[in-house]
């Protein structure tokens, strides 16, 4: 979380500085600040809000000449979100300044050493320990700031991605990443350097980018170059330079209201992407490079575990039904952050997928890391390509699903699912649990969800007009069985997340477990009631809503009557094999939630208080 961008090169760097902040605020939006160099001094502006806000504030506060600066996008860790928490942090001197993404979690005893030796601090982060930090070692050694910054680095515990910038060396920014992610695009001639989280605020000047690892540091040079060197014991590192693949109309949105819409749109284009040349029905079969190669880990795996976070969590407990019942492989789905801490029995003959949209959320790249220490393989599955998840996996499978910029996740879960429903057909017909006429069936079905999804798509307006009759509802309960019920939990999640409405899925047969209780005229509930899926068990649980005079949506397959007998309102989506329901039953869930936050007047986009890549534990 936390969004950084830096310039240095013959442009005015104010532009683009804060045109990169716009395009990482899914990152985080609780603050923004930045810093320019005119050539003569250092220029701050910061602000408590968004980059709107602070874009507004710092024409007038000050000249946004200059070549050089660095900017961030903050999502609150340490000290709440006010102006003078927001980054850059300058040094006591005023020489240095620096933006940070991540945590320093020793940098209370930092600190307590720093203001023994008389420094003073006007925030309360942890990031202006460390800038202080940098010069009094700077200053105590007389080094060059590239040294200072990695001597720091090495007294720090915790994770970063560092900007720092000294206004007595102009030509340089010195760079440096563990932990958070740091890409640096290059261009021509050397003669400029942007940096950034991600690459998408250069990718309309170059698309050469360096990606540093963890544990490495880079001094950029204006006209020189890049030196990479690792932080650790100061060797140097070869720089690789890699071609980016995506372009600028990808994180643009298109003639959309919001991200979030543009992103639900492009699903069935996402899921083709997904299964393009890894789904061969004419020839009945799947090609996964990272399955295929590793076919007899998977094979002879006691169990898969898989681990995630949020959305991704909902998309591997999809997964569980899919591999038991088809692969008959059996399956544990856990938090990462809790998997991580409880000393879980790992061992050898366990194969750990691990399901991240972003490839960088903490907890699960945590997670991963425990589980290979114990020797389990493990098995990526990965949006972002050459992110952290992605890198520390012994292989993997990437979704296609392009930039997920809205911070409510959408293409990303279904192209999720694709993935792993891949992996488990390809596995049940390696072990022979699934018929070869049964497979065929799964193929062609699994082809025309991209149509289906359009079709899905079809009942916006009437999931409009049910919007608006439930939008000022102040709970809302989500049932499904089976594939669904994870469904019903991920429809929760999205109200919850950009509504801020009180949501809770449950298994529709749990409801009489306590739910029940909350059911009154004033509760809406939105029942996933397809065909193919102990309908008959829901239409019962639906009977029990009614005599309680619940507010019935029901989520029901095309040409369905008797759901439509009971419930007040009724979405269509159309007909498929039950473990590929998901992938259609979430599409209405998700245009729910977006209008009715929509109707509520939220930031859709940019959800209060949650960013998009969680790299804080
Ligand atoms: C954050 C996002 C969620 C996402 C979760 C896991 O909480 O707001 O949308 O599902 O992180 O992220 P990942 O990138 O690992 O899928």
């Amino acid at each position: 979380m936390c969004g950084i961008v830096g310039y240095i090169g013959p442009r005015k760097a104010y532009p683009i500085i804060i045109e990169g902040l716009k395009r990482l605020e899914y990152r985080g939006y609780d603050s923004a600040g930045i810093a320019l160099f005119d050539g003569k001094d250092l220029k701050v502006s910061k602000t408590k809000g968004k980059v709107a806000d602070l874009e507004a504030q710092v024409e007038k506060e000050i000249t946004t000449t200059g070549n050089v600066g660095i900017g961030h996008t903050r999502w609150a860790t340490h000290g709440v979100p006010n102006d003078v928490n927001s980054h850059p942090h300058v040094s006591n001197s005023g020489n240095l300044v620096i933006i940070h993404n991540g945590i320093i979690e020793n940098y209370e005893s930092l600190k307590l050493e720093l203001i023994s030796r008389g420094y003073t601090f006007k925030s309360d982060t942890d990031t202006e320990v460390l800038v202080n930090l940098i010069e009094e070692i700077q200053k105590q050694d007389n080094l060059k700031l590239g040294k200072a910054v990695q001597v720091a680095l090495n007294q720090v515990i915790g994770a970063y991605a560092i900007a720092v910038f000294d206004k007595n060396k102009p030509e340089e920014i010195v760079v440096a990443r563990l932990g958070s992610p740091l890409a640096i695009g290059i261009g021509d001639n050397d003669d400029e350097f942007f940096i950034a989280s991600d690459a998408s605020p250069f990718l309309e000047y170059t698309k050469n980018a360096v990606y540093l690892e963890d544990e490495e540091m880079a001094i950029i040079r204006f006209h020189k170059g890049i030196k990479i060197r690792k932080i650790k014991d100061d060797s140097v590192v070869e720089t690789f330079v890699q071609e980016l693949q995506i372009n600028l109309e990808q994180i643009e949105k298109g003639g959309f209201d919001h991200f979030m819409l543009k992103e639900i749109h492009e699903q069935p284009k996402a899921i083709t992407d997904t299964y393009r040349g890894r789904l061969l029905r004419n020839e009945a079969i799947i090609k996964m490079a990272g399955v295929e190669d590793n076919m007899k880990k998977f094979l002879n795996a006691n169990r898969i575990i898989i681990v995630a976070c949020g959305t991704s969590w909902h998309a591997g407990l999809v997964a569980e039904y899919i591999f038991e019942d088809l692969a008959r492989i059996p399956v544990e789905v856990e938090y990462a952050s809790e998997f991580r801490y409880r000393n879980p029995v790992i061992n050898e003959d366990d194969v750990v997928i691990a399901i991240s949209q972003s490839g960088e959320t903490a907890d699960t790249l945590a997670a991963i890391k425990l589980a290979k220490s114990k020797g389990a393989f493990v098995f990526g599955v990965c949006n972002v390509v050459g992110s952290s998840i992605a890198r520390e996996s012994d292989a993997g499978a990437y979704t296609h699903a392009g930039p997920e910029i809205g911070v409510a996740s959408t293409k990303a879960f279904t192209t999720q699912i694709t993935v792993l429903t891949l992996i488990a057909l390809r596995l049940a017909r390696a072990k022979g649990t699934i018929s070869s006429s049964d497979f065929r069936t799964h193929l062609l079905e699994l082809e025309l969800i991209p149509k289906k999804v359009e079709k899905a798509l079809e009942s916006d307006d009437n999931i409009k007009v049910i919007s608006k009759i439930y939008k000022d509802a102040k709970n809302f309960l989500y049932l499904g069985r089976g594939y669904n019920f994870p469904v019903a939990l991920e429809g929760a999640l999205k109200l919850k997340e950009i509504s801020y409405i009180h949501a809770e899925g449950y298994p529709a047969a749990e409801m009489k477990h306590g739910p029940i209780a909350l059911i009154d005229e004033n509760m809406p509930i939105a029942v996933i009631a397809t065909k193919k899926g102990h309908y008959e068990k829901v239409v019962s649980n639906i009977q029990e809503i009614k005599s309680r005079k619940g507010k019935i949506i029901g989520i029901v397959t095309e040409g369905d009557t008797q759901v439509r007998g009971l419930a007040d309102h009724v979405i269509e989506v159309p007909e498929t094999l039950e473990s590929l329901s998901p992938l259609l039953t979430t599409i209405p869930l998700q245009l729910l939630s977006y209008h009715i936050a929509v109707m509520l007047d939220k930031n859709v986009d940019q959800p209060r208080n949650l960013a998009k890549s969680v790299t804080v534990e």
